[in-house]
């Protein structure tokens, strides 16, 4: 088996947070990272659109010689993972959904989902509601159009307004878990925090981390090395 780094991709600087907790979790491995900015935002892509995109990514990352590939980006999980599995039977994938189990798992009260237009309208995303939402709890979702871009570009004005705008209906829904739907919203965790300060933010990075893990161990993929290992950037 000569494939050698864990392959890594999001529409932009958002699948960062992602590869930060692999990078923790596995850090004598190899990574190549590959933000398709060229493509970017995949949020608001149909879901074809989104396909062809997503499989010409995971075409040049397999030919560069990945054992793994992360799809650090959950539009491209809940709307194409499945199908990118059917089309590359021989790659292994772990994808990013919105971690919407933790927040249902830890009782949380009244949850709030950001994530893109395409999450939210994601079947995967409805199904993962169906199967982890307890009856008294209240789950509501927001579409956060335009903020993954806001933060890709570091518009602070931008993103303040937006979030202004997504939050002004849930000021008054004692909002106890905000779920960060988009692996860019990490990145605004404070400006989330100053404006939903009573609300505990839950993302699914640890749980991709782990799962990686979990999927080398299984296959038996794990980098046999006491060294750090590097990240490269494609
Ligand atoms: N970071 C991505 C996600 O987790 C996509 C953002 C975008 O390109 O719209 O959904």
């Amino acid at each position: 088996m000569n494939d050698k780094y864990i392959g890594v991709f999001d529409s932009g600087i958002g699948g960062l947070t992602i590869l930060e907790q692999l990078k923790e979790v596995l850090p004598q491995e190899d990574f190549l990272y590959y933000a398709d900015r060229g493509n970017a935002p995949y949020g608001n892509k149909s879901e074809e659109e989104l396909l062809k995109i997503t499989s010409h990514v995971v075409s040049k990352l397999k030919q560069r010689g990945c054992k793994l590939i992360v799809i650090a980006c959950n539009t491209a999980t809940t709307r194409c993972m499945q199908k990118l599995r059917e089309e590359f039977s021989d790659i292994i994938f772990v994808g990013t959904v919105p971690a919407i189990k933790v927040a249902c798992d830890n009782n949380y009260n009244n949850i709030l989902i950001m994530a893109t237009p395409a999450t939210i309208k994601a079947e995967r995303t409805k199904q993962l509601i169906k199967d982890n939402k307890k009856i008294t709890q209240n789950i509501y979702l927001t579409a956060c159009s335009g903020l993954a871009t806001a933060i890709e570009k570091g518009n602070f004005k931008e993103i303040n307004k937006i979030l202004t705008n997504v939050f002004k209906d849930y000021q008054d829904k004692d909002i106890s878990a905000i779920v960060l739907g988009c692996t860019h919203y990490p990145l605004i965790k404070e400006q989330i925090k100053v404006k939903m300060p009573h609300a505990i933010l839950i993302d699914g990075s640890l749980g991709v981390a782990k799962e990686v893990k979990r999927q080398l161990q299984e296959h038996n993929l794990l980098k046999n090395s006491k060294n750090n290992g590097q990240i490269f950037f494609l």
